[in-house]
């Protein structure tokens, strides 16, 4: 796992769009893994940009997201569909076709999640999952307690997750009580993550996940097992981190990183 610290939101987005756009150059027929939530929209914002400023292709490219709520149909302006779109989708040129959500709205739940992780398998795999951290450390919908080695399933929100997603639902008793998520297991298997965190009120689950024990108690912490994981925070997400002096030594130092300091 890598740590960069990024001076601010701005940046620290930025940053996650052009690993991007980097991986989408390199392969045009990326297969990319999306996340949603609050902080992904200023990187889906910078990558519109960058498709129309800088003709960054998405003709090839295919995707797939972490995670939907069971309940909702694909036009509910709250499904995380919808916000694809929205966000993304409809600004880029995407083809419609390649791009992969779980249907919160199949009959045979288990056989849709079934049929998710084939049609990961069948498109080679993802090359790249951008992730967010939700406020009790989970990353897509693994909740608390998710197995380690998890596929994707239907999980039922935590009720963190349900209070903090309230206001987009107008109350907690509006918010669906379950979702479709990729499993821990299904996103260790992915080439490269990718983990995007802003804000002081995310300073104290990233010190976890970062520099906590592995627990299934927070699911991002699993992300320490993986080959190819970087974190980018800024300074606020990052405050509590111990170790920030050796993470900026890492990446002032990694050649990796020359291109993106
Ligand atoms: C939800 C989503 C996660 C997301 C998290 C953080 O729980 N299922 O995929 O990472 O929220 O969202 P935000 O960026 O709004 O804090």
């Amino acid at each position: 796992m890598e740590l960069i610290i990024q001076p601010d939101q701005e940046r620290a987005a930025h940053l996650v769009a052009r690993i991007v756009a980097h991986e989408l150059r390199m392969k045009p027929d990326l297969v990319l893994g999306l996340a949603t939530g609050l902080t992904m929209q200023n990187v889906y914002r910078l990558l519109v940009q960058m498709h129309r400023e800088e003709g960054l292709d998405f003709s090839r490219c295919r995707t797939f997201n972490l995670d939907e709520y069971v309940g909702l149909a694909r036009n509910d302006p709250r499904s995380y569909r919808f916000y694809m779109i929205e966000r993304l989708f409809k600004h880029v040129n995407v083809d419609f076709g390649n791009t992969h959500l779980p249907n919160g709205l199949a009959k045979n739940l288990d056989e849709e999640c079934a049929q998710y992780e084939k049609s990961i398998a069948d498109a080679g795999g993802i090359d790249l999952q951008l992730l967010g951290i939700g406020k009790a450390g989970h990353i897509g919908f693994n909740e608390p307690l998710s197995a380690l080695r998890s596929r994707t399933r239907v999980k039922a929100l935590s009720p963190a997750t349900v209070e903090q997603n309230a206001p987009l639902f107008g109350g907690p008793d509006k918010v669906p009580r379950r979702a479709i998520t990729m499993g821990v297991g299904s996103i260790l298997d992915c080439r490269r993550c990718v983990m995007l965190a802003c804000g002081a009120d995310k300073a104290g689950v990233v010190a976890k996940a970062v520099e906590g024990p592995i627990t299934s108690m927070i699911s991002a912490t699993a992300l320490q097992l993986h080959a190819r994981c970087v974190v980018i925070v800024d300074e606020a997400a990052g405050k509590l981190l111990k170790e920030k002096k050796y993470y900026r030594w890492i990446f002032e130092n990694e050649p990796e990183w020359e291109p993106f300091r």
